[in-house]
């Protein structure tokens, strides 16, 4: 086994753009990286977290426009906004990129100049069926399929012809298959690998990488009429948050390549096949994986800008202010569309995940075993006299499954795998005080020694399980520390949930970690 420790972790999420306001898709993928990447760091790696904005492009000139003000003024206005969710759902990334700062575009130039020189990069006419709103084009078998309207939008796909710079990714058909064939787990979940390996196999065509019909760009190197394509741009910002224009003088070079890409589903093909081939044509290593999830639906409907339907930031703010930011955080992680299908975001499907899951299991537990403490044991920790009185459990042998469960899952990005498993934990304790019933064995004589051995196995068990979860709920799971006297995380995860660490004597403070919250339909 390779000493996986010290080893560096590197996470993205999409840069978003800054045409619109940050609504809860956004919130949703910056946060479930957010949980990868502290359950990371509670496991000893050396993790970089990433996120950002994607600030240039003709819909962002567009939208300035629209509104009298110069696209700078735009972006730093909604860079702002984005980085405010940061801080509202408690957000631990470790840059947040803007695609309009210096680092960036010098950067940008330095790999399109490398790439020209190379010649990947060829000036070059074009025909072809243009989406306009997402600034793409289509094959001619696609746009056929499509019926030669947009998949997006549903508006009519238009014949253009452009002088371009053009990128050689036709070259790269085969490297590209191999790579597929080679790394299974490169684009998961699977059906959406899938999808990309049957577009793939249809052949590729050059790509655009410039653009002369708007001039809110960085423009390309030696011909400053063309603007860089703002997909090329953006897809570079995950290699230049870490100088890899020049890793030799980087102190973030370690970090590359990326464990994890995590998208939204609608721009993997850009994720799955332009970005490899760009990193090919640099020579560059390939991430481990571009994990391509699925959408939030509102309340069963698609949310759209024409249906007004949007969970926004503010409507996402009022969830927090009733339920605390950790609920909404444990929410998005667990009922969130991390497979290939979309999930519905209900308030009464929020309301019942809360009431219980952390209502009558996690926050129950831990409250009921330590107000038990506090009434048998003097808020002390009792020891483990190995007295057990019933309930058939091997402790130690069962943590052990769950936190390695529980571990292995999230190293693999089953966000809702890893915390199921530390929930199993919580729910074999809620199982057991309901078996061995020590508020009752207590009013016998003579079975302290039975009803402390009962509750030290509560104690212990739900420590790990809040080990387990911190890293979905750090504001409560950070609580329960403070109560308990557990100190602060380690840094080794794994020897932090080994059964045995709470040490008998430890003063266990009485928790209410998650109170109940009235559903109210209208809100
Ligand atoms: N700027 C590009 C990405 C460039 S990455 C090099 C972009 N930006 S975006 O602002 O439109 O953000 C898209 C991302 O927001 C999606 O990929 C996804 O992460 C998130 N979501 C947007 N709507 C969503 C849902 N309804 N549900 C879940 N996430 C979604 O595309």
């Amino acid at each position: 086994m390779p000493d996986t420790k010290a080893m560096p972790a590197y996470i993205t999420t999409p840069i978003y753009y800054v045409n619109d306001k940050p609504h809860i898709g956004h919130a949703y993928t910056t946060t479930i990286c957010d949980v990868w990447a502290r359950a990371m760091r509670f496991g000893g790696h050396d993790v970089f977290f990433l996120t950002g904005t994607d600030e240039h492009g003709v819909k962002v000139e567009k939208s300035a426009r629209e509104r009298g003000i110069e696209p700078q003024a735009l972006a730093d206005e909604n860079a702002a906004e984005f980085q405010k969710v940061m801080g509202l759902f408690n957000l631990s990334n470790d840059d947040f990129i803007r695609t309009t700062e210096p680092r960036h575009e010098e950067q940008v130039r330095a790999f399109v100049k490398r790439l020209h020189e190379q010649g990947d990069i060829y000036l070059g006419e074009f025909e072809g069926w243009y989406d306009e709103g997402q600034e793409e084009y289509h094959t001619e078998t696609k746009a056929k399929e499509y019926e030669y309207k947009s998949p997006i939008s549903g508006k009519p796909l238009v014949r253009a012809t452009e002088t371009n710079y053009y990128f050689r990714l036709s070259a790269y058909q085969e490297r590209l298959e191999r790579f597929f064939e080679e790394n299974p787990d490169f684009v998961r979940p699977e059906a959406r690998r899938n999808e990309i390996l049957g577009r793939l196999r249809e052949g590729l065509l050059d790509v655009p990488v410039t653009r002369t019909n708007f001039s809110w760009g960085i423009p390309f190197p030696g011909d400053e009429d063309h603007v860089i394509y703002v997909w090329i741009d953006a897809l570079m910002n995950y290699a230049t948050a870490l100088g890899m224009a020049d890793p030799e003088s980087s102190d973030r070079a370690r970090y590359w390549p990326a464990s994890f890409h995590v998208i939204g589903k609608e721009i993997l093909w850009f994720h799955a096949v332009i970005w490899p081939a760009l990193l090919m044509a640099l020579d560059l290593p390939q991430p481990r994986c571009v994990y391509a999830h699925s959408f939030w639906i509102s309340e069963g409907q698609k949310m759209s800008k024409s249906m007004g339907n949007f969970i926004d930031l503010e409507q996402l703010q009022g969830y927090m202010e009733t339920y605390g930011r950790d609920a909404l955080r444990y929410f998005l992680a667990t009922q969130g569309p991390l497979g290939a299908t979309d999930s519905d975001f209900s308030r009464s499907q929020f309301h019942e995940t809360y009431t219980t899951d952390l209502v009558n299991t996690v926050g129950n537990c831990a409250s009921r075993t330590s107000a038990m403490i506090g009434k048998y044991c003097d808020g002390k920790c009792p020891a483990d006299t190995g007295d057990c009185a019933g309930g058939g459990i091997e402790w130690p042998e069962f943590t052990a499954e769950q936190v390695d469960a529980s571990i292995r899952a999230m190293e693999r990005f089953d966000l809702a795998g890893s915390i199921g498993a530390a929930m199993a934990i919580v729910r074999k304790v809620d199982g057991f005080i309901n078996e061995t019933a020590p508020f009752k064995l207590a009013k016998q004589p003579g079975t302290e020694s039975q009803v402390g051995d009962i509750l030290y196995r509560c104690a212990e068990a739900v420590r790990i399980a809040a080990c387990l979860l911190e890293a979905v709920m750090p504001d409560r799971m950070n609580d329960l520390r403070e109560a308990w006297n557990l100190g602060e995380p380690s840094g080794d995860l794994r020897s932090e949930c080994a059964w045995g660490a709470l040490q008998s004597g430890t003063t266990i403070e009485k928790v209410a970690l998650f109170p109940r919250v009235e559903f109210k339909e209208s809100e």
